[in-house]
């Protein structure tokens, strides 16, 4: 990873981590840019969200900087049969740490994770405003898979949402 700053660990969360990581969604969330949700969902929630993922085997990454959560990424495996090689991924980095590898470093240990879960695809939406991501989501080879014109609106301002894939060789469709 390419920083000066503090030293980043990332790891797999564990249920320490709940709080910092209710913490980091919370404010990536406030932001209003970035996210489905304004808020992140009550603590209880994402205590229930981080414990089924751990049941499931769901992959899900932290990225600690000292005591603090700056960052997450997980992948929830689709619960329905014909789908249940198919996982939806969600990520974050709080603000002041953007641009310094932790995304990248993130998404590639859980999409690994995800891998070896034997996952095969691994969908995204994505804000078409949203130009960070999407060119990180590029790069780790999810493609353009379509567009829901005006899906969002934020305080009266639209913006399009891109759905992204990503299949892994064995899932390809002969
Ligand atoms: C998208 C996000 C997770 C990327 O994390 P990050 O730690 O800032 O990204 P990294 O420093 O690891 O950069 C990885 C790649 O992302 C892209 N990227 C990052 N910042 C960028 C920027 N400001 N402009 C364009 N591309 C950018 C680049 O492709 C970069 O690779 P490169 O530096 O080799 O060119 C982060 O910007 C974020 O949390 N944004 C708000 C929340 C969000 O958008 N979540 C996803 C919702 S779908």
């Amino acid at each position: 990873m390419r920083d000066d700053g503090p030293s980043t660990r990332i790891a797999p969360i564990t249920l320490d981590d709940v709080e910092g990581f209710h913490a980091a969604l919370d404010s990536v969330a406030r932001e209003r840019r970035f996210l489905a949700s304004f808020e992140a969902p009550p603590l209880e929630a994402a205590q229930v969200f981080v414990e089924a993922n751990l049941r499931e085997g769901n992959p899900h990454f932290v990225a600690h900087e000292g005591g603090r959560i700056v960052g997450w990424c997980d992948i929830k495996r689709s619960g329905r049969p014909v789908h249940a090689h198919c996982g939806v991924m969600g990520m974050g980095v709080v603000a002041d740490r953007r641009g310094a590898g932790i995304g990248r470093a993130l998404l590639g240990a859980t999409l690994a994770a995800a891998r070896a879960a034997g996952l095969l695809r691994v969908d995204l939406d994505v804000r078409a405003a949203n130009t960070p991501a999407i060119a990180l989501y590029e790069r780790m080879g999810f493609r353009h898979e379509g567009r829901k014109v005006a899906a969002y609106n934020v305080d009266g301002a639209f913006d399009d949402l891109l759905v992204m894939g990503l299949v892994w060789p064995e899932g390809a469709a002969g």
